[in-house]
């Protein structure tokens, strides 16, 4: 069976009878490296695997019914020192497949005089993001139509006596004029005139309660509250352009079916929910050491085992089932090893990869390549102060040798070294760039060496600044 090519992709998806459509969920392994490529330097492994395990849900969609409910997620637990992208893989894996995407550190949950969430408030968490996302997708659906409304309600407001364009009617103002003042407004040539609105205005929640790990049901409190006190209606003077707008989101929000919104974001985040589990090694015990701290840390394992086996969490919005939601888990892993997480635990996250180092070469290119990388981002901000800022190739290759040199000699904290030395090379400039606009600036590796050598050689010093 070729599930490569696109026609037949389309037929499984047919099968299925399921709407996964040519969306970002049937994206083949090949596809998601390559997308993560765009952003993450090397740890071929890790993208590899986590693409598998996305391609795996959309396998399982596709399969056929009576098995699908028995395919659980492989979890993966990506194992690498601090700063080589582990975060950044899962981060933009969501992003990628459009799930809903949350982050938590395992850690959190075992400081010591700290009542820390209950590990469900992970999922009630998911389940609040699925429902933004989908309520945005909605209401940027429906935009073009509340524009339309808006527009209608602007006109009314401009045109005492304007009627909602019905044939047939004629009180109120002539066609011509009606039409004239909604042509004017979608020129907006009347941006900048003033009409007065009428506004519902929120009720500030009431405060009730706040007490260790209460802070979901003081939510769930005030926000009932809230919705049966009545809104103050107020009226407000304001530009036609922010009338617009803000009639525009009321009509947006008012078109969304909140009962739609939550059956899609609950199956969005049962079927394609992810979770990034920071810190797993923090939570691991050690043999050997079975009282203090590690009891706590084996309670948060404990927690965490039901929801990643598959559970079913109360959430405000209703009943969400855990079972085929994604988790990946990281952790540096130096003095402890996965194989001293529970069993149970284990045996849920089947799949572990090992995220590299990264070497001086890799700092080249998270320097230049990825869209997002350091030196676009510097550029593309001087060019706001008329400051073209450039590279040469030569620069780039010294500041990979620094920051790799101020790694080893120092703390090791990967790529996020080039952040601290990116803003110390460019600290001058960044203070001048208005005052000797417009300019450009070449950085070369004299520039480079000349604004960090003395920094890099005093290890004492570069704690400190780098
Ligand atoms: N391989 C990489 N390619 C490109 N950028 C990277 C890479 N690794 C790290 N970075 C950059 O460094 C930053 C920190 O990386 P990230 O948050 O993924 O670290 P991490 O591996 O999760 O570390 P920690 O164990 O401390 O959480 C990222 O925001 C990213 O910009
Ligand atoms: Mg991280």
């Amino acid at each position: 069976m070729n599930i490569k090519t696109e026609t037949s992709t389309v037929n499984l998806d047919k099968r299925a009878g399921r709407d996964l459509g040519g969306g970002p969920l049937s994206l083949t392994p090949k596809d998601i490296v390559k997308e993560l490529d765009r952003y993450i330097i090397g740890q071929g492994k890790a993208k590899r695997a986590v693409a598998i395990a996305m391609r795996n849900r959309w396998r399982r969609l596709v399969a056929p019914e009576d098995i699908q409910d028995e395919i659980t997620p492989k979890n993966i637990i990506m194992i690498g020192p601090t700063g080589v992208g582990k975060t950044e893989i899962a981060r933009r894996l969501a992003r990628l497949t459009n799930s809903p995407f949350i982050k938590v550190e395992a850690s959190k949950f075992t400081e010591i005089g700290y009542v820390g969430r209950d590990v469900e408030s992970i999922i009630r968490d998911l389940m609040e993001q699925a429902v933004g996302m989908v309520k945005t997708g909605m209401m940027e659906a429906n935009l073009a139509r509340a524009r339309d409304m808006a527009k209608q309600k602007v006109a009314q407001l401009l045109l005492p006596g304007f009627k909602e364009s019905k044939d047939g009617e004629d009180s109120g103002p002539k066609p011509t004029s009606r039409d004239k003042i909604l042509d004017l407004l979608e020129k907006g040539a009347l941006d900048d005139s003033e009409v007065e609105i009428v506004l519902d205005q929120p009720q500030a929640r009431p405060h009730i309660l706040t007490s260790f790990g209460l802070e979901d049901l003081e939510k769930n409190l005030s926000e009932a509250l809230s919705s049966v006190m009545p809104a103050k209606r107020h009226k407000r003077k304001v530009t036609v352009a922010q009338a617009m707008e803000i009639l525009t989101q009321n009509e947006a929000t008012a078109m969304v079916d909140q009962e739609k919104v939550v059956e899609a974001a609950k199956k969005m985040v049962e079927q394609q929910g992810l979770v990034f589990i920071d810190e797993l090694d923090k939570v691991c015990l050690k043999e050997g050491r079975s009282h203090g701290p590690d009891i706590s840390r084996e309670g948060v394992q404990r927690d965490l085992l039901p929801i990643v086996e598959g559970s079913t969490v109360s959430t405000k919005h209703g009943m969400v089932k855990t079972d085929h939601i994604l988790f990946i888990a990281a952790g540096a892993f130096h003095s402890s090893k996965p194989s001293d997480l529970m069993p149970e635990l284990q045996g849920r996250f089947p799949i572990r990869v090992e995220l590299s180092s990264l070497s001086k070469d890799d700092f080249v290119r998270i320097l230049t390549e990825p869209k997002n990388a350091l030196t676009r981002q510097y550029k593309a901000l001087m060019s706001t102060e008329k400051v073209e800022l450039d590279f040469t190739a030569e620069a780039v290759e010294e500041l990979a040798e620094m920051a790799w040199q101020v790694n080893e000699k120092n703390e090791n904290i990967g790529a996020r070294r080039l952040s601290t030395i990116m803003e110390k090379l460019l600290d001058d400039v960044s203070f001048e760039a208005p005052d000797i606009a417009p300019t450009k600036i070449v950085i070369t590796p004299d520039y480079v060496k000349e604004r960090l050598t003395d920094v890099v050689v005093d290890s004492d010093l570069a704690k400190f600044i780098l």
